[in-house]
């Protein structure tokens, strides 16, 4: 038996997510502030991740339970992101720039640490998928906040890599990219005025050319992502270029 954890299964990709390994036969749990109608083997955790006090026992309480069901593999996908207000920093309210770089950086950190240390005794496989963005590489007007939160996961997943080489059972990591995906992220960032965003007229252009990928696509591409042995631990990959 396989165990996934997906934190924003409710929604956009992190849904289309956890249809697709509930389909591959995996036990898979959602953690998002939605509750979703569970259906044996789908079990939705009702949890807001930026508010760490209450997350953090939830989630050691979680993996606990994996582990008494003596899993083949556990896999944690922190998919749960948000924009935050797009604008400029300085008109962005501060307590909505603690609440994203919270849900985006900081709970990521703390969900991989609980997930490094709880599970260090585990045998079987463990892997964690970071979702990323090509944002992390980018300097968007208007996007300060995700693109630096995405870029510091990015080098955070490279650095747990490297520290888990040495581990007696090491931890398998990737961020991944998944490209431009029509979601509610996607509705967000096109109602965003030209000062907000400078570039809300090229992604208002995605849409109308149907040019974005559906969250099912997508999740099969992760899907392929995740389970292709050949990937070292570490690496950034875009399910563009796979
Ligand atoms: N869409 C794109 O084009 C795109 C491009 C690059 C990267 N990404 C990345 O892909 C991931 C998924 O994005 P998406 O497009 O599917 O976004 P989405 O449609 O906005 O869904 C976001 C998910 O995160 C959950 N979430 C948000 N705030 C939360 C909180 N405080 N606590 C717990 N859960 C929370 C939401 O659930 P609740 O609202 O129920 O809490 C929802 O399930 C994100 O990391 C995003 O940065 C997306």
């Amino acid at each position: 038996m396989n165990i996934i954890i997906i934190t924003g299964g409710s929604k956009g990709l992190g849904k289309a997510l956890v249809e697709k390994y509930m389909k591959q036969g995996y036990e898979v749990y959602s953690l998002a502030r939605t509750p979703q109608k569970e259906t044996n083997p789908f079990f939705s955790i009702e949890i807001d991740l930026s508010n760490l006090t209450k997350t953090i026992p939830v989630f050691r309480n979680l993996l606990e339970k994996c582990i008494e069901k003596n899993p083949n593999s556990i896999t944690l996908i922190n998919n749960a992101g948000t924009l935050g207000k797009i604008d400029t920093l300085g008109k962005i309210p501060l307590e909505n720039i603690e609440s994203s770089v919270t849900l985006n950086y900081t709970s990521p950190l703390i969900l991989c640490s609980l997930f490094v240390s709880i599970l260090s005794g585990f045998k079987g496989t463990k892997k964690i998928r970071n979702i990323s963005s090509g944002a992390a590489n980018g300097s968007y007007h208007g996007w300060s906040v995700y693109c630096s939160t995405k870029s510091a996961l990015d080098s955070f997943s490279k650095t747990l890599a490297v520290e888990e080489r040495s581990s007696a059972s090491p931890v398998h990591v990737l961020s991944i990219y998944p490209g431009i995906i029509d979601t509610g992220m996607q509705e967000q960032i096109r109602t965003s005025t030209e000062s907000e965003f400078s570039e809300v007229q090229r992604f208002k252009d995605l849409k109308k050319n149907d040019e974005l990928s559906s969250p099912q696509e997508i999740a099969e591409s992760i899907y392929l992502i995740d389970t292709n042995n050949q990937i070292e631990s570490g690496e950034i990959v875009d399910v563009r270029n796979f």
